[in-house]
């Protein structure tokens, strides 16, 4: 089928590339120009693992076109919209980009389209985009309006796309539920050329869900405000374990070992980030209040993040004391591993935060440091993770990127000023740490000293 993809963010790349992948034929729009004239001479905008080997295969078949918004409307009999919702300074979702795209399909389609909301969106606004449409299109155009929410993760988007637990579409009428169905068939039958595993092993197919448009938009908030609330609620856990003398690591595993609750996102951390989790629980709320229900629960979920960064940096400064002149090294500025993002990035909120007390930060990061710069200029922004530690009294582990659980500690420590670890994730071996002379901290009270490493070793669990 021919399909347009308006936005080539995070999303709308991952949507175009897959979709032309499973064998559509794509046109994606993208209004940055800069990032557009990337995208058209084959060079990547974001990073994002397997993307740009999957752009590079369909593009050389023909399957995937980059160009203007204009263009992308005319081209395809399907438009996914996938621009951004940032949040207004009340919480609100900004839908200014979503009704700037409806404004130029109301002008320039005619005929049939299927007009399909993948950004995250606050409920009826698929209504309002049938208002919107309605009234300002000229061409006669016929439409419907569907939701399909995206579930991606960054960082893994590609196989989340390919390979997903859930396919979700709300439509509101037969045909638009069709088509859809017709879109994502391969999918649903896990019946396409997979470009992650060249011996793709049997994954579950799929389940599709079809309901309503108002449905399916709520299933999008709904979930990630649910997955918000588990981090908050162990962060909550891992406060008490501080207070208690609990291993808050063996009480996330004990609980997640119930099938009811699950292990992930039972980490206890610096608070969650990025362009999803923040803006959507905040833009929740604001749905839910202008309903006339009051998520108290919500809000607390955000109150409690929002404290995470303040608690880690008063870790910090219990240890070091005055922070004014020290030099202090953070490993990891994406809110998350193997992204370029640091939307929303706790590692940056707690940089700010050190530099406000007078601190001289020493950062790495293996793919987000030219997105950080442009935040946070004022940084010494180094090759490595050993360069970064040089001469400073505290390593501080914001983001849990693989390569930083495989650092050579003993020629670490030969390199810092004070052999001090606090690990804002809970990533680390503590065992490999403090057997190379490091005092290691961690969330929720977790503190392990050089002279504990035999007692740590004889302890230590499978999990
Ligand atoms: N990032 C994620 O992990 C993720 C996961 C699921 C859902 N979402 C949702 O998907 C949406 C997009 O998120 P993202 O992370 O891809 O954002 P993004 O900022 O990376 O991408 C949006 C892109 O749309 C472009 N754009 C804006 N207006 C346009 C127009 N009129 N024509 C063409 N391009 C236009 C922007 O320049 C930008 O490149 C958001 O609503 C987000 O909440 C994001």
């Amino acid at each position: 089928m021919k399909l347009s993809v308006i936005g080539a963010g995070y999303v709308g790349l991952t949507t175009a590339a897959c979709l032309a992948q499973i064998g559509h034929d794509v046109f994606c729009s993208e209004s940055d120009v800069e990032k557009l004239s990337k995208l058209q001479s084959g060079v990547m905008p974001l990073f994002e693992p397997h993307l740009e080997d999957v752009i590079e295969g369909v593009r050389k078949v023909g399957r995937l076109h980059f160009g203007s918004t204009e263009d992308a409307i005319v081209w395809g009999d399907a438009i996914f919209i996938c621009v951004g919702t940032p949040p207004l300074a009340n919480g609100d979702a900004d839908l200014s980009a979503i009704e700037g795209v409806a404004r130029v399909i109301a002008k320039r389609a005619i005929g049939y389209r299927l007009i399909i909301e993948k950004s995250t969106v606050p409920v009826q606004t698929g209504a309002q985009l049938r208002k919107h449409l309605s009234v300002h299109s000229t061409k006669g155009l016929k439409y419907d309006v569907a939701s399909n929410p995206e579930f991606l993760r960054e960082g893994t988007s590609v196989e989340d796309f390919l390979h997903p637990d859930r396919i979700v579409i709300g439509a509101d009428s037969q045909r638009a539920a069709d088509l859809l169905r017709e879109i994502y068939e391969p999918i649903v039958q896990q019946k396409f050329t997979c470009p992650i595993h060249p011996n793709c092993p049997k994954h579950k197919d799929p389940i599709f869900l079809a309901t309503d448009t108002n449905s399916a938009e709520l299933i999008k908030h709904a979930s990630n405000s649910f997955l918000a609330m588990k981090i908050s609620f162990i962060n909550m856990v891992a406060n008490l374990c501080e207070q208690v003398g609990a291993d808050v690591t063996e009480v996330a595993y004990g609980m997640g070992l119930d099938p009811r609750i699950g292990p992930s996102f039972l980490n206890p951390g610096i608070g969650f980030g990025g362009f999803c989790f923040p803006k959507d629980v905040q833009a929740f709320i604001r749905i839910a209040e202008k309903s006339g229900c009051d998520f108290s629960l919500l809000k607390e979920v955000e109150k409690i993040n929002q404290r995470r960064v303040e608690h880690f940096v008063e870790q910090v400064r219990k240890e070091l004391w005055v922070l004014r002149g020290k030099k202090i090294a953070v490993w990891g500025l994406a809110f998350k591993p193997n992204t370029d993002d640091v939307r929303f990035a706790p590692a940056l909120s707690i940089i700010r935060l050190l530099q406000a007390e007078g601190a001289l930060i020493r950062a790495y990061d293996p793919e987000a440091m030219e997105k950080a710069k442009k935040e946070i200029p004022d940084v010494t922004y180094c090759h490595d993770a050993y360069e970064a530690a040089e001469g400073t009294d505290a390593v501080l582990l914001l983001t849990e990127w693989e390569q930083f659980r495989k650092v050579d500690w003993s020629r670490l420590a030969t390199l810092v000023e004070r052999p001090l670890i606090i690990d804002g994730r809970n990533a680390l071996s503590r065992e490999d740490v403090v057997s190379n002379g490091f005092h290691y901290l961690g969330v929720g009270g977790i503190s392990a000293a050089p002279q504990m490493a035999k007692s740590l070793v004889s302890t230590s669990h499978s999990h």
